[in-house]
């Protein structure tokens, strides 16, 4: 069982849409009993929170429903998940820094959405519906590319 696991800042409105994404792909590919996936945030201003509601019902729109209770990243997290996915650069400095185990493998989402590697999953909680759209798509592709690595179906 591999055990993958998406980190934003808040876990209300990127991350825990990467984990629902990720379960989606891994669902439709039959690989349930192969992978587990959670989502955490760095911040503790969403704990115990349902992500984000304009998230929700964008990812409706687009036929996906889904929930999650919002919770911080701990330090247990750096030796019992496998693979640790920050959304942006500034999310995976803030786990570096607080990471104490040095065989933890921490990899930016974009690092596995082909062509975009290094760049950041913007965070749509300021913007408009758009932002939520287009995190939708990126984060739909990206998490499909990722479980394609991890599966070595390249
Ligand atoms: P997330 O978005 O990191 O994608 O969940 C945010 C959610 C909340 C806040 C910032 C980013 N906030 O400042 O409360």
């Amino acid at each position: 069982m591999k055990k993958v696991l998406f980190v934003c800042l808040g876990n209300i409105c990127r991350s825990p849409l990467a984990e629902a994404l990720f379960k989606k792909h891994v669902e439709a590919r039959g690989l349930q009993d192969e992978f587990m996936a959670d989502s955490c945030g760095t911040a503790t201003y969403h704990i115990g929170h349902q992500p984000d509601a304009r998230s929700r019902a964008n990812a409706k729109t687009n036929g996906l429903i889904y929930s999650h209770q919002g919770r911080q990243i701990t330090q247990q997290d750096f030796t019992s998940f496998h693979i640790i996915i920050p959304m942006d650069t500034s999310n995976k400095s803030d786990l570096e820094k607080i990471n104490q185990n040095e065989d933890a493998t921490i990899r930016l989402m974009r690092d596995y959405d082909r062509g975009f590697e290094g760049t950041d999953v913007p965070d749509p909680y300021f913007g408009g519906e758009r932002g939520f759209q287009e995190v939708f798509e990126m984060l739909d592709r990206a998490t499909a590319y990722l479980l394609d690595e991890l599966t070595g179906n390249l």
